[in-house]
């Protein structure tokens, strides 16, 4: 159970009608040569899914996530719906999770038929508070699906104690997070499976927080 894997989300960008949510213009300066190589390289091979540019990015993200494996998806919340399945989650079922996430967190598990049970949010970091989960555990729990808000992973040491004693799984969502650490250990890589997603949104505001 300490094997965690990758479930990849897509990248797309996050524009609203005001604008660019972000001005990533300075970063792509440094890394525009970089960057249109690789673009180019993709566009040559004719590539676009899976094959061998799929591949390098999966080995690169599983290397840098301290994974086993890492396996691109369409979606962050494909990623999730996947990691769920992977379990055998269904109607009847619950899975532990916080109500303070992106609402794809809770719909994953409600697409299936099964209950999100919610547990309350720490005060101090917004993920998951540890304590309250062990009285939300029923003879129904068949996972627990920690977020790692805005570049910040949630306390997990007590959750693995939990997933330890209890023989329930831990899918970590770390769409947010890419990076992130808890003791060493990066997002992701502590559960069963977690899950990641590419936003430019989503990746600064990792860095920023972290930085913090
Ligand atoms: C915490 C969290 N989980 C899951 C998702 C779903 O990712 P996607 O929008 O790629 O489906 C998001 C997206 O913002 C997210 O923030």
């Amino acid at each position: 159970m300490a094997t965690a894997d990758f479930l990849l989300g897509s990248t797309y960008n996050f524009h609203s009608n005001e604008g660019p949510s972000l001005n990533l213009q300075a970063q792509y300066v440094s890394l525009r040569d970089e960057v249109r190589q690789v673009i180019d390289r993709v566009f040559e091979s004719q590539h676009f899914v899976l094959g061998a540019h799929g591949r390098a990015l999966e080995t690169a993200i599983a290397d840098y996530s301290q994974t086993k494996h890492a396996i691109g998806c369409a979606s962050g919340s494909d990623a999730l719906l996947l990691a769920l399945m992977a379990l055998d989650i269904g109607r009847g079922d619950e899975v532990i999770t916080t109500p303070f996430t992106f609402f794809a967190t809770g719909a994953a598990i409600a697409r299936l038929g099964a209950k999100p049970v919610f547990v309350d949010s720490d005060p101090h970091s917004y993920n998951i508070d540890a304590t309250k989960i062990q009285s939300a555990i029923t003879s129904h729990t068949k996972a627990i699906l920690p977020v790692h808000l805005y570049g910040q992973c949630a306390d997990m040491d007590p959750l693995l104690e939990i997933s330890r004693s209890s023989g329930i799984p831990i899918i970590e969502d770390a769409a947010q997070a890419i990076g992130a650490e808890d003791r060493g250990r990066r997002a992701g890589s502590m559960g069963l499976v977690g899950t990641l997603v590419f936003i430019q949104r989503r990746i600064s505001v990792a860095l920023a927080t972290v930085e913090c």
